[in-house]
């Protein structure tokens, strides 16, 4: 399996699958947020306009360059392009966190206090991953930087795994899952996306070579 997503389509095409849903709310909102036109299940966000904003964009930008940075081919042949979107990952993520963080503390819960509290604790860890992501760069430490990429995206992104669950169960009952048990879903489909990432780490950790022979190909 992990050969077959070693290949840049599948694996571009699985992230993809894995982003869009919130990347394609996060839009809808953008467009929304300004014209005050969002429906009324999103009106409690009114409150905080710039948080919601910001979060929306960056969890375009967070969304949308993840993915571009764990295709190796790009990574190999365009390393500035690589250099440039990663930056922007890094920024966005930050955003990401801050405005989450920022949410939980203006707008009233919607969910019980365990999706808040989960919620803070995720928004927390992706500017902790972030940042000992960055430190490992710095240090020329490349198997921790991809470790604590691949950590950020996991936590960051954890939203999408949320969406793959509830949407499909929204299509078959028609209403959004709601109450305690929906929360647990919800915290535990997040959890999910980090497991994956963790045994992605675990799996490319087990292979080295492979990072020694990019890194050798940039010359570093
Ligand atoms: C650590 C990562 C994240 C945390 C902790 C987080 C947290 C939050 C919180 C607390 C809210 C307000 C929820 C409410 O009271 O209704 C929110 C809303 C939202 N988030 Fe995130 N989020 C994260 C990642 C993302 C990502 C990656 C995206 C998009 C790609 C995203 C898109 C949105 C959108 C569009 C909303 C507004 C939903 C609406 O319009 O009803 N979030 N997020």
């Amino acid at each position: 399996m992990f050969r077959f997503f070693r290949r840049p389509i599948p694996l571009v095409l699985f992230l993809a699958l894995f982003t869009a849903i919130p990347v394609l709310t996060a839009l809808i909102d953008v467009v929304q947020i300004p014209s005050g036109a969002y429906p009324a299940e999103s009106a409690h966000l009114a409150v905080a306009p710039v948080s919601w904003l910001a979060h929306a964009l960056a969890g375009i930008a967070f969304g949308i360059t993840g993915p571009v940075q764990f295709v190796r081919a790009l990574r190999n042949r365009f390393g500035t392009l690589h250099r440039v979107t990663g930056m922007v990952f890094v920024l966005s993520g930050v955003i990401l966190g801050l405005s989450a963080l920022s949410l939980l503390a203006q707008v009233t819960p919607q969910r019980t206090v365990l999706v808040d509290i989960a919620r803070g604790l995720f928004g927390l860890a992706l500017l902790v991953a972030l940042t000992l992501a960055m430190a490992a760069i710095r240090n020329r430490d490349f198997l921790r930087h991809r470790a604590w990429v691949i950590r950020s995206y996991a936590v960051g992104m954890g939203l999408g795994a949320v969406s793959l669950v509830f949407y499909p169960i929204y299509i078959v009952t028609g209403q959004a899952p709601t109450g305690f048990a929906s929360d647990i879903l919800f915290v535990a489909s997040w959890v999910l996306s980090i497991a994956i990432g963790e045994v992605v780490i675990r799996h490319l950790s087990r292979s080295p070579p492979s990072l020694a022979n990019e890194n050798r190909q940039r010359g570093q």
